[in-house]
């Protein structure tokens, strides 16, 4: 395996995620309630690790408020990798949590040097109508800026202030522990993201209450962090942070699916002509080099990316997923037969997709800024 790097600021090549999960002390996720299977993220353990779950469902079994809040830069375009969380939080105000879900355009900003003007105009566009239509309802969510938490100047000022609150908590030696080469934007970004996890649990806000932070393992130094910051503070006293884990959804090359390479995504916004081609293109397969090997030896679905993608989004039915794993494996099923499935499973799904993002469109404005 060649070696990755991944830090909350760049996720490149391979990811280990048995070492990293070590490194940072995260447990792998067992056995949940029975709810969860519905999802199948949890169900086929695309969401594999935590820290401190078991309150947030506790909260869940005892209809107790809890806040599950993440935080996605509108960089690029809005793809299928982006489903995984929001899928995620999909689920959790189904089964009761309240959603915060944070723009990071300061972020991006800071670490990416992309314009607010820019950042805004995408969120909107591309990242905010596809949650909608991925069927995040109005009820108990809400979308805000970094660059603007709230019309209400008490929110806001609450939230700002406690990244400033922070900040007398944390010393520059623990920053470069935690993150190695650090920059004064970084700095700033990290402080941020701290505010975007604890201030759901401001009075100004919904009180001192369970949050679960859903992210990819790239995100845990900021986790670390905060965790360690908030329970140095006594007022007001927060509960501490619990997060999950995602795997990343590879992109169509390997590696990750990356918004700033257009040639390693599916996008709801590419034409069916398009994903035809990307898929047949440049989806990796783990088929053999001819037919005649490919019969002989069999495929190996484990580092075939149209079969990740079937697993991870796009063939619900575990049975049927099953069957395509054991004819691809056994050389029955060809390369070529494994994405003419997958091509036609995201086909399908884009067209209802597109017309729920028409629909979203004339919704965007109830969800933000609140
Ligand atoms: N840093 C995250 C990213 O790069 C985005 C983010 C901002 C975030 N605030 C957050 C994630 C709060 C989780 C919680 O994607």
């Amino acid at each position: 395996m060649k070696k990755g790097v991944v830090n909350p600021w760049e996720v490149k090549g391979d990811v280990d995620y048995r070492k990293l999960m070590e490194e940072f002390g995260i447990s792998p996720l067992k056995e949940l309630p029975d709810v969860f299977n519905k999802e199948i993220l949890f169900r086929r353990k695309i969401v594999f690790a935590h820290r401190d779950i078991q309150k947030i469902l506790e909260a869940a079994k005892n209809k107790k408020k809890f806040v599950v809040m993440t935080g996605l830069m509108p960089t690029g375009k809005f793809h299928i990798g982006h489903m995984t969380v929001i899928k995620q939080l999909v689920f959790w105000q189904s089964i009761g949590a309240k959603l915060y879900i944070a723009v990071a355009d300061l972020e991006a900003y800071n670490t990416r040097g992309q314009s607010l003007e820019e950042g805004r105009k995408i969120a909107i566009e591309e990242y905010v109508s596809n949650y909608l239509a991925l069927g995040l309802k109005e009820k108990n969510c809400e979308i805000y800026f970094q660059s603007q938490r709230s019309k209400d100047a008490k929110k806001a000022n609450a939230f700002y202030r406690l990244q400033n609150l922070l900040a007398r908590y944390v010393t520059f030696n623990e920053f470069k522990a935690v993150y190695g080469e650090i920059t004064p934007g970084k700095m700033l970004s990290s402080l941020l993201q701290g505010s975007d996890m604890l201030h759901p649990q401001l009075p100004e806000f919904e009180g001192t209450c369970p949050v679960l932070v859903p992210v990819g393992i790239d995100q845990d130094p900021h986790l670390r962090l905060a965790r360690d910051i908030s329970k140095r503070i006594k007022n007001p006293k927060f509960t501490q942070l619990s997060s999950t884990y995602n795997i990343f959804a590879p992109g169509l090359k390997g590696g990750k699916m990356s918004a700033s390479d257009p040639l390693s995504y599916v996008s709801p916004t590419d034409s069916e002509k398009e994903v035809e081609n990307k898929i047949k293109k440049y989806a990796f397969s783990g088929g053999q080099a001819t037919i005649a090997e490919h019969r002989k030896k069999g495929g190996n679905p484990d580092i075939d990316v149209s079969f990740q993608y079937l697993k991870m989004f796009f063939e619900p039915d575990d049975e049927k997923l099953q069957q395509i794993y054991s004819a691809y494996k056994s050389g029955e099923l060809l390369t070529s037969e494994l994405k003419e499935i997958l091509i036609e499973k995201i086909t399908n799904f884009l067209k209802k997709h597109q017309q729920e993002k028409q629909k979203a469109k004339k919704q965007v404005d109830k969800f933000i800024l609140k």
